[in-house]
């Protein structure tokens, strides 16, 4: 079975980070009244197991009578919302009062327009009866009238600590072996995605039984942080070729420009302090900002990055040639 499944939050307990979408939930849950919901948020970050949990909290054992459960990714056309959803909502189940059936639209941003347009009368008709709990990559690809009926309870990628945490929990539950380093690589691939940490880590421990950095990287198909770590250290010796050198390796193994280009922004965060003072670092993420910018308007090319290791060396040096200055904002360590 995969962890996904094994491990998805069965209370709001189990939720780990945002805490003022779990807070809200909670509200909901001791004052039985659920407004509308669109739940919007990047992947991985809890929205389809949080409208699970708030259900089951909410309706109990009612919950296989009152819940219409769809995934709009497959069943998204305008017969779905005039059959399946409009006879749920006509449908009688007793309930404790106050409470009311739910039907949870998964991936709604991928119903059409036109389906949602009937989803909207079907909201308004049976609102005594019947809510509704959306999720969605973006809020903005549900129609402005759906908007307008939901409250949106927004998610955010979980920080690397929150995704630790719960890993920890499986870890231990699963007595998988591993080295603090290991799980570590595996918090940086997920970089916020719960369900990506998850799986690289059942992935890694089923495939090699152990949990460690060249294990994980193995499985995890990203360029090794390692070589675009070594990259900006040539970088912070002013050394353009060697650093370009290990990028374009990345490049040869297969890896696009694009995943090149977000290993380093994520590299260049985490990049150890006393070797890269903030003032650097923040002047290197702008680089690796309008590099990706320029990747995206169409010149995806090795010339880019080429281009941005250049302007970084640029900056490197010029900073170094602050003299005075470089005590105060940490340039010894240059
Ligand atoms: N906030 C969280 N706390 C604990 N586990 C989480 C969290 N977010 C995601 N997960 C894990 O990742 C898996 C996918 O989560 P899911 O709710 O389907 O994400 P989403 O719908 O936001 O893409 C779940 O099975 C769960 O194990
Ligand atoms: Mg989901």
């Amino acid at each position: 079975m995969p962890w996904v499944e094994k491990y998805r939050p069965k209370t709001l307990d189990d939720l780990v980070g945002n805490d003022d979408a779990v807070d809200r939930m909670r509200t909901m849950v001791r004052s039985g009244f659920m407004p509308n919901l669109i739940f919007s948020g990047p992947p991985g970050c809890g929205k389809t197991s949080a409208i699970g949990v708030l259900a089951r909290e909410l309706l109990g054992d009612k919950y296989k009578e009152a819940v219409l459960e769809m995934n709009a990714s497959d069943e998204r056309g305008i017969d779905v919302v005039r059959n399946k959803i409009k006879m749920f909502a006509q449908k009688k189940v007793t309930l404790a009062p106050g409470r009311t059936k739910l039907v949870i639209l998964d991936e709604a941003d991928s119903m059409t327009t036109a389906a949602q347009q009937a989803m909207r009368r079907t909201m308004e008709i049976y609102s005594a009866t019947t809510r509704f709990a959306l999720a969605c990559n973006t809020s903005e690809k549900v129609i402005e009238p759906i908007q307008s009926r939901c409250a949106i309870v927004r998610f955010g990628k979980l920080t690397d600590a929150q995704v630790l945490k719960r890993l920890m929990t499986v870890v231990e539950a699963e007595k998988v072996t591993y080295v603090p380093k290991g799980l570590e690589a595996i918090v940086f691939t997920a970089d916020g995605d719960m369900r990506q940490a998850l799986n690289n880590l059942q992935s890694t421990a089923l495939g090699f039984g152990m949990v460690n950095e060249e294990n994980v990287f193995r499985v995890c198909d990203q360029p090794h942080p390692n070589i675009v770590r070594d990259a900006f250290s040539f970088i912070l010796q002013g050394n353009v070729d060697d650093a370009y050198a290990r990028l374009k390796s990345l490049h040869d193994q297969g890896y696009s420009v694009f995943d090149i280009i977000g290993t380093m922004y994520r590299v260049c965060k985490n990049f150890d302090d006393t070797a890269m003072p903030e003032f650097i670092k923040l002047e290197l993420i702008r680089i690796i900002g309008f590099t990706h910018l320029r990747l995206s308007e169409g010149c995806a090319t090795m010339i880019q990055i080429g281009g941005g290791v250049a302007r970084m060396v640029e900056l490197v040096s010029d900073a170094k040639k602050m003299g005075g200055y470089s005590a105060e904002l940490g340039l010894d360590a240059l």
